[in-house]
């Protein structure tokens, strides 16, 4: 971690509490980080537990935010099933992840619609979360960097118009879900080279975009990850839908990001 940037711990369900299940985890979430003020905290509930989700956080003036996991890039009109940017803001989300591995591996998603999603979330006052990352077979044949430069290229002119409020996230698919996380080392060399790829394109929207590191971070990795200088925080999933798990990883940024400051 940098001080220069607020470390920021996403929690994504997934396809997991949705209902009221979901405002009881929100506000569960809420409780056990309130005390972590260094550290930022969304939580990314489906979208039919956004607008409770959010009624609940508002009501209890907590600071966590709210992410759709998804959007659509159109703003309206006969697209069955799907919901846009504006409504979603409406709902009361802040955040829209976009581009997650599993959209892009199970709904074809590619970074064209990658590039759609985050503009129609700009334009709608959303912050987007960019998700990249290679899979196994892409780290075995040694194109970590080249798909993961690909992706985040393909993400760069509507990531500039986000300024610096827009976040990627890399996560290695071959680190989602399956509890092989990345060494610490091997996640800041992918992370150096996507600040470099902004570096290139604008000097200051790559001290500014948070970087996070997504893919089996539990409270007992996270520590190390976030000693890494361009580690900014995570995205975490199965862990994010653990209480006290999840409130652990926000403690040990928050810890850190305050021993930075302090020096
Ligand atoms: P896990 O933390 O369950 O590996 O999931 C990571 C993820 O996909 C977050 O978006």
């Amino acid at each position: 971690m940098d001080p220069l940037r607020r470390p920021l711990i996403a929690g994504n369900w997934k396809m997991n509490a949705g209902g009221s299940d979901g405002c009881d985890l929100a506000i569960a979430v809420a409780r056990a980080t309130t005390d972590f003020a260094d550290a930022d905290v969304i939580v990314a509930p489906p979208f039919t537990a956004i607008a409770a989700v959010t009624n609940e956080l508002y009501n209890k003036k907590s600071d966590v935010a709210v992410a759709a996991q998804n959007l659509h890039w159109e703003e309206s009109g006969a697209f069955t099933g799907e919901v846009s940017a504006a409504m979603l803001r409406v709902a009361g989300a802040t955040w829209a992840i976009i581009g997650h591995s599993e959209r892009r591996q199970l709904f074809h998603e590619t970074d064209d619609a990658v590039a759609k999603k985050i503009a129609a979330a700009n334009a709608a006052g959303l912050k987007p979360i960019v998700c990249v990352g290679e899979t196994l077979s892409e780290r075995e044949a040694g194109e970590t960097l080249a798909v993961v430069e690909r992706q985040v290229q393909a993400a760069i002119v509507e990531l500039g118009r986000a300024g610096g409020e827009g976040v990627i996230a890399y996560e290695p698919v071959w680190a989602i879900g399956t509890g092989k996380v990345a060494s610490p080392e091997d996640a800041q060399a992918v992370h150096a080279a996507i600040r470099q790829v902004l570096a290139d394109a604008n000097a200051e929207l790559a001290l500014t975009t948070r970087i996070l590191y997504g893919g089996s971070v539990k409270a007992n990795n996270a520590e190390g990850l976030f000693g890494q200088r361009d580690i900014d925080g995570a995205l975490v999933g199965g862990a994010a839908l653990e209480v006290e798990g999840f409130a652990k990883i926000v403690e040990i940024a928050a810890k850190l990001a305050r021993q930075g400051k302090t020096g």
